[in-house]
């Protein structure tokens, strides 16, 4: 089973030189309790749940529900497991405020804060199945776990160690997100990953466009490759000449579509002189081996079609609005004029 999802993680991509890319990454799903705490008296609480970038669930407040947001969501856990989940997560709602309300003032916690709670389990390239538990205040992390122990993290200082000490004690709670971390999660993300596999593995083809952005200096020019569109995340995309890949090539982070495809600019700035051979290579797995290949030369060939195309009728239209006001004012009948002399 677990050699089966291999082939999903690893995206090879076809080795045209050096610079053939091979990505393989692990892949985790995570379970994110988020708290804000206003005062001792307001908490506001939000669940979700991500395979990787991709939100797969979200959570209903009101009906204390887990809502499934793709269509493979459910994996196949069993509407009893689902029941389970709910009713932790429910639990989670209540007795988790009263905890932390109770014994704020002695962990020093100080309103307005916000407490992080991130439990999951990750697939590795070599099949191997791991899993996490962080629970951070404020951003840093007091709590982890290790070889399925819950410990204090060392950074959170004595704080971390109250914490834990008490968290501790909460043995059907410990018991049930052992339970979650070790089976439940595990089975979810093998049979989320089979029963995603379409919609996860689909091949979206990226568009690509080159521009210039701010000028970085005198005599500088910033080149920016645009790519969008494209699916699954793992892209290459490398400002060259002929075979060179250009020093200093800039990438942005992979920004999300709407429509859960990527998009991403790489950034090179060059002496406005040097520009000439330079082209943008994008390389993804769904284009078979094809590279995208966007010259420079060709874009600023086309800057000008574009001045062109937009110069030459707004001086048509400039001409056309000079005339009709020339003509309508010598049309204008003097009667109109006449009650305001
Ligand atoms: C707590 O914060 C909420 C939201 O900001 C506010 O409406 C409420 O009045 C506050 N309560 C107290 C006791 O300060
Ligand atoms: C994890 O636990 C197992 C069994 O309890 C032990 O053999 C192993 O050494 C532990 N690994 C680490 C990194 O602590
Ligand atoms: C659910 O999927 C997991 C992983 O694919 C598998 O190991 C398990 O046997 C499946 N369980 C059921 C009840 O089908």
């Amino acid at each position: 089973m677990l050699f089966l999802q291999i082939p999903l993680l690893a995206v090879l991509l076809a080795a045209g030189d050096n610079e053939a890319t091979a990505f393989q990454e692990e892949i985790s799903f995570k379970m994110i309790h988020s708290s804000s705490f206003y005062n001792d008296s307001w908490v506001k609480i939000r669940y979700s749940a991500w395979l990787g970038d991709l939100q797969t669930h979200g959570w209903d407040i009101n009906s204390g529900r887990i809502i499934f947001l793709r269509p493979w969501s459910k994996g196949n856990l069993s509407k009893k497991e689902i029941k389970d989940l709910e009713e932790f997560c429910r639990g989670g709602i209540i007795i988790m405020p009263q905890l932390i309300h109770r014994h704020a003032s002695e962990w020093q916690l100080k309103y307005p804060f916000e407490i992080q709670i991130l439990l999951g389990c990750e697939l590795h390239p070599g099949g191997a199945i791991g899993n996490f538990y962080r629970f951070a205040y404020q951003g840093s992390e007091l709590l982890h776990s290790q070889n399925n122990s819950l410990l204090p993290s060392p950074k959170g200082g004595i704080r971390a160690q109250d914490v834990y000490r008490v968290f501790n004690e909460y043995h059907v709670a410990k018991y049930i997100v052992q339970k979650i971390l070790s089976d439940t999660c595990p089975r979810l993300l093998l049979s989320i990953l089979d029963a995603g596999k379409a919609d996860l593995q689909r091949q979206v083809k990226p568009e690509a466009w080159l521009s210039t952005g701010t000028n970085p200096g005198p005599d500088h020019q910033m080149l920016v490759c645009h790519v969008t569109g494209f699916h699954p995340k793992p892209i290459w995309v490398k400002w060259m000449r002929g075979e060179q890949v250009q020093q200093g090539n800039q990438q942005s982070d992979i920004l999300p579509n709407a429509d859960g495809t990527w998009y991403l600019q790489v950034f090179l700035d060059v002496e406005a002189t040097e520009t000439s051979g330079l082209y943008c290579r994008v390389r993804h797995s769904s284009l078979g081996g094809q590279d995208i290949l966007l010259y420079l030369e060709h874009h600023q060939g086309s800057v000008g079609w574009i001045i062109l195309a937009v110069m030459v009728p707004l001086v048509l239209l400039t001409a056309l609005a000079f005339w009709l006001r020339k003509h309508w004012s010598h049309c204008k009948p003097p009667a109109i004029l006449l009650p305001l002399e």
